[in-house]
């Protein structure tokens, strides 16, 4: 099986940490096209890469809203609407948002009050709205520019091979 990561533990910074990460989620991924299997190893293998996250996971858009998929973490709220919260929003405005303080977001959707910060990374197949990939944290400003631009080269590698 799959060796998850030991390399992970002996990354210099986070750059470092991500390129490895995007190395090991290659191979994981490989030859598996399915959207829900590649979401849930995915979010498995970043959730237990990434220090301080409470929670990791897709929803994807299922033509009316967005709809949980495969996560890590305590059981989350199951729809969210377009352009609501920061997930819906992030989809709407088709781009990534880190919020380092939840509470300071307008909108925000509390699945767990133990999150304080979180980065939504928007999916999109061309003009087609796919769904999002969600991190939160316990801590504070936990998520800034290396981690989004970690994140979004994460989405990419995922949207990638899934099968039409
Ligand atoms: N906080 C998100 C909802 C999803 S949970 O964090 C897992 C939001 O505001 O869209």
């Amino acid at each position: 099986m799959f060796a998850l990561t030991p390399r992970l533990a002996e990354a210099a910074d986070k750059p470092a940490l991500y390129r490895l990460l995007i190395e090991q989620g290659r191979a994981l991924l490989e030859g598996e096209h399915d959207r829900v299997a590649r979401a849930a190893n995915l979010a498995a293998l970043i959730f237990h890469a990434l220090p301080g996250l409470n929670w990791c996971g897709f929803y994807f858009w299922n033509g009316r809203e967005l709809v949980l998929g495969p996560f890590q973490g305590r059981p989350a709220c199951t729809r969210i609407g377009w352009g609501r919260g920061v997930c819906g929003s992030a989809l709407a405005a088709r781009r990534s948002l880190v919020v380092p303080e939840v509470s300071d977001f307008p909108g925000h959707i509390a699945c767990d009050p133990a999150s304080r910060s979180e980065v939504v990374v928007p999916l999109w197949r061309g003009d087609a709205p796919f769904g999002v990939l969600d991190l939160d944290s316990p801590l504070p400003g936990r998520f800034d520019e290396e981690d989004r631009i970690g994140l979004e080269a994460l989405a990419k590698l995922y949207l990638d091979g899934v099968a039409e």
